[in-house]
């Protein structure tokens, strides 16, 4: 069934456990998410992020088939919005019934964040949507990768109380889009930010962190544990692999099919890596 981030982000932490929230492109990664989740028996959240939207042109089309397909898993699925920059686009999340957005505004001066994200969480807070923000920028969005940005604990406690968000991401070692696993965490803040701020931690860009560092970092503190590249490299690896054996074959089921298999197998694998963090 659909059920709220909240319950699942909230459980995990309760049991010092990382849950993981997989980035969806379409619908292959939609199902191969769930089907992961539902080998390794636990819930799961599916997000799309605002690129992923762009790239569809539109919200609704997939936005609906991830609520749809959340509804019929046997396991819980929470649908979250990513790196929603638009309000406009958060508050068509909110209308089509989504779980949970994070909205980010990371990339503004701290004043400018914490009287955008306010607004937006209040917003979402009367609809019962779940928030996660961003404050001290993961880098590699754009490409550029910067492993050296830090949030401070107590601009970090301060920003949750301005803006009375539900979780927080913050940054501390890891860079979005990384082709490999080497990204140094810094342990010892991300156990420091779990003493400071009273919600929830969010692991943005965690595709360059290997199994040992994210099992560390669970250990220290991080809760919801955001995951995209690495699904699409053992995507694309067994799709093209697929279709390299079989050029001659047209059929697209056929390559799709078996990056989604490989993504199945990948959500599982990660999954019980969170889960062996205590
Ligand atoms: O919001 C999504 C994540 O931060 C994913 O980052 O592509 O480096 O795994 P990643
Ligand atoms: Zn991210």
């Amino acid at each position: 069934p659909l059920v709220s981030t909240g319950e699942i982000v909230g459980a995990a932490r309760a049991r010092g456990r990382g849950c993981g929230a997989f980035n969806a492109i379409q619908l292959e990664h939609i199902t191969a998410i769930i089907a992961g989740a539902t080998a390794a028996k636990t819930d799961v959240i599916v997000q799309l992020s605002q690129n992923a939207v762009r790239y569809h042109g539109a919200l609704a089309p997939v936005g609906e088939a991830a609520l749809a397909a959340a509804r019929e898993a046997d396991i819980g699925v929470a649908v979250h919005l990513d790196h929603a920059e638009s309000p406009d686009l958060v508050r068509e999340a909110v209308k089509l019934g989504f779980s949970s957005v994070m909205f980010d505004a990371s990339t503004l001066d701290y004043a400018d964040n914490v009287a955008a994200t306010r607004e937006i969480a209040e917003y979402c807070h009367v609809a019962g949507v779940w928030v996660e923000a961003e404050l001290g920028e993961v880098g590699g969005k754009d490409g550029v990768h910067a492993p050296g940005a830090r949030t401070d604990p107590g601009e970090a406690a301060e920003f949750v109380a301005a803006t009375g968000v539900d979780a927080l991401a913050v940054a501390v070692g890891s860079s979005h889009a990384m082709l490999t696993r080497d990204a140094a965490l810094d342990v010892e803040l991300i156990a420091r930010l779990r003493d400071s701020v009273p919600v929830p931690l969010v692991l943005h860009g965690s595709s360059g962190v290997p199994d040992d560092g994210l099992a560390a970092a669970v250990h220290a503190g991080m809760t919801k544990i955001n995951i995209a590249t690495q699904l699409n490299k053992v995507f694309t690896a067994a799709a093209a692999g697929d279709w390299r054996a079989h050029p001659d074959r047209v059929d697209p089921r056929r390559y799709l099919g078996a990056g989604r298999e490989a993504v199945t197998a990948e959500v599982q694998r990660l999954l019980t890596v969170l889960e062996r963090s205590c």
